[in-house]
């Protein structure tokens, strides 16, 4: 506390005490009139004086210590802020019962303050920002699938997507960094002082945020949305089998959209000639119950080849999501080894039942003593996987919009037209669906792998290469440092080896 000679008394007194005259000059008292009353008060104050107390006449920056009678400690504070013009009271000022005074007196000197001594406040929630610690590792955060800032997340996104088409991976990951922080954060941002402390904030997103902030919108975001060459990028790499690379060259050469593929008769892989048969279908959200009625389908074909296999929802709809661009499944059996071979018996009996529209099956290439430390950790894992695309009838899926479906069982799709649009028949959609088969004894490190996000993905693998000095894959985990593989049964064991605390699927939506 600031000694008293040094303070600047304020407000002007009613009765002027002789400093001179105080023995204990760094306790200022006050005593507060109200529920007290005008003459008890007065003879509180000449008695005080008397034995060397400094008590002011009123309340200034200089009081040390409220004294109070039949007051509760949230009167007393609400009552000093309206003296103060509602500034918030120090909290080096003590707010006390009024047997402080009297004990101080008795003793002759002003005694500690003891906990019986204090009037207790409802603490008061700090006004802006809360005081929370934001880790820098997505895989150290939790990150709902709900949060408060989407207005500057999605703007963010633009911007990263916009980099991922000019093959900027390090700026697409800042700004995917940056979008991330927000939406772990449980409050929304209101002002750049809400953002004070945060990590991974470049200039370039901080830069937008404020626009957005102060101006409501960001300049560089609105026209990147506008430009002709986001919106081409979009639209083709929006076809199932077409990546940036390809869809940057055909942008260049003057093919903008789905129907200029066609209109320009361009030469494409089956995936392509897939993806734009289905086009509009496939850029349609599936939705949760499509998703279950899917998972249905699967699992019908996976126990009719191999019983006793387990099926695994995963991707988005594993933490939660409402929608996905596809569904995601991760095929496993107890039996080590009875998994082999698996996904191409599954094929065949989709096919079999006319479920499948297209199909690309790959055999699992993964061998641990040729894939596992040498290998840099890779987002692609070498599972048996299938990249599918299912023909669902509306008639499987369960929701209350059937009800409104007309013709529930006539296949009435045609295949594309002139402008890459489909027929708006009812009957069935085409759906994307991934397949991956795991070992057993990998299954914990797929589940982790395929539950995503990607940026969660992608954090759990940065973590353990910088901080751990480990290797993690979908297969795998390897501690570089024991020169060792280290065996998990499930994903809290491989969160447990890394030093994290356990994130469930639902707050992995980084
Ligand atoms: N994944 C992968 N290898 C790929 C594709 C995907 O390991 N070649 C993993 C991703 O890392 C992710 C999960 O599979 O964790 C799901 O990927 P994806 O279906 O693309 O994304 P979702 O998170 O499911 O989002 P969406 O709802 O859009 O499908
Ligand atoms: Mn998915
Ligand atoms: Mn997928």
């Amino acid at each position: 506390m600031v000694p008293l000679k040094r303070r600047k008394v304020t407000t002007v007194q009613t009765a002027v005490q002789d400093n001179s005259t105080c023995t204990f000059s760094d306790v200022a008292i006050f005593i507060l009139e109200r529920k007290m009353g005008a003459s008890r008060k007065s003879f509180l104050t000449r008695l005080g004086r008397s034995k060397g107390f400094l008590i002011e006449d009123s309340y200034s920056s200089i009081i040390t210590h409220v004294v109070s009678e039949n007051n509760s400690g949230d009167e007393v504070q609400l009552w000093l802020e309206k003296q103060n013009n509602g500034e918030v009271l120090s909290e080096s000022v003590h707010l006390l019962d009024i047997s402080w005074l009297t004990e101080s007196m008795t003793s002759g000197s002003p005694v500690p303050v003891q906990d019986r001594h204090r009037l207790k406040t409802t603490p008061k929630p700090l006004s802006v920002t809360p005081l929370i610690v934001i880790k820098s590792y997505a895989c150290q955060r939790r990150t709902p699938l709900k949060h408060h800032n989407a207005f500057l997340t999605d703007a963010l996104e633009v911007l990263a997507q916009s980099a991922e088409f000019t093959e900027n991976e390090g700026r697409s990951v800042a700004f995917r960094r940056s979008a991330s922080v927000l939406k772990a954060l449980p409050y929304v941002v209101r002002g750049m002082e809400d953002l004070k402390d945060l990590p991974c904030l470049g200039k370039h997103s901080l830069k937008v945020i404020k626009e957005i902030l102060e101006d409501g919108t960001s300049r560089e975001v609105e026209s990147t949305k506008r430009s002709e060459q986001f919106q081409a990028m979009k639209a083709l790499t929006g076809v199932f089998g077409v990546g940036v690379k390809t869809a940057d060259r055909w942008f260049r050469e003057g093919i903008h959209s789905p129907s200029d593929l066609i209109r320009t008769n361009q030469k494409l892989n089956q995936a392509q000639l897939a993806g734009l048969q289905y086009y509009d279908d496939l850029n349609r959200p599936v939705t949760k119950n499509e998703a279950m009625a899917v998972s249905h389908l699967v699992e019908k074909a996976v126990t009719a080849v191999r019983p006793g296999a387990v099926i695994t929802l995963m991707g988005g709809f594993r933490r939660g999501k409402e929608v996905g661009h596809d569904v995601d499944f991760l095929i496993t059996h107890p039996e080590e080894g009875t998994e082999e071979g698996l996904l191409p018996k599954v094929v065949n009996w989709l096919k079999d039942q006319g479920l499948l529209l297209y199909q690309k099956t790959n055999n699992n290439s993964y061998l641990e003593r040729k894939d596992g430390p040498a290998r840099p950790p890779s987002n692609m894992d070498r599972f048996e996987r299938c990249f599918s695309i299912f023909k669902l009838e509306q008639s499987t899926v369960c929701s209350s919009t059937l009800l409104n479906a007309q013709t529930p069982n006539t296949d009435t799709k045609e295949s594309i037209d002139g402008t890459g649009h489909q027929q708006s028949g009812l009957s069935w959609r085409a759906v994307r669906v991934d397949l991956v088969v795991s070992p057993y004894s990998q299954f914990a490190f797929a589940t982790l792998g395929w539950t995503g996000s990607k940026l969660f993905e992608r954090e759990l693998r940065r973590w353990a290469g910088q901080e751990k000095g480990m290797s993690l894959s979908s297969h795998a985990l390897y501690d570089a440092k024991q020169q060792q593989y280290l065996r998990a049964n499930t994903e809290e064991e491989i969160f447990a080896y890394l030093g994290l605390d356990y994130i469930p699927p639902s707050e992995r939506n980084a």
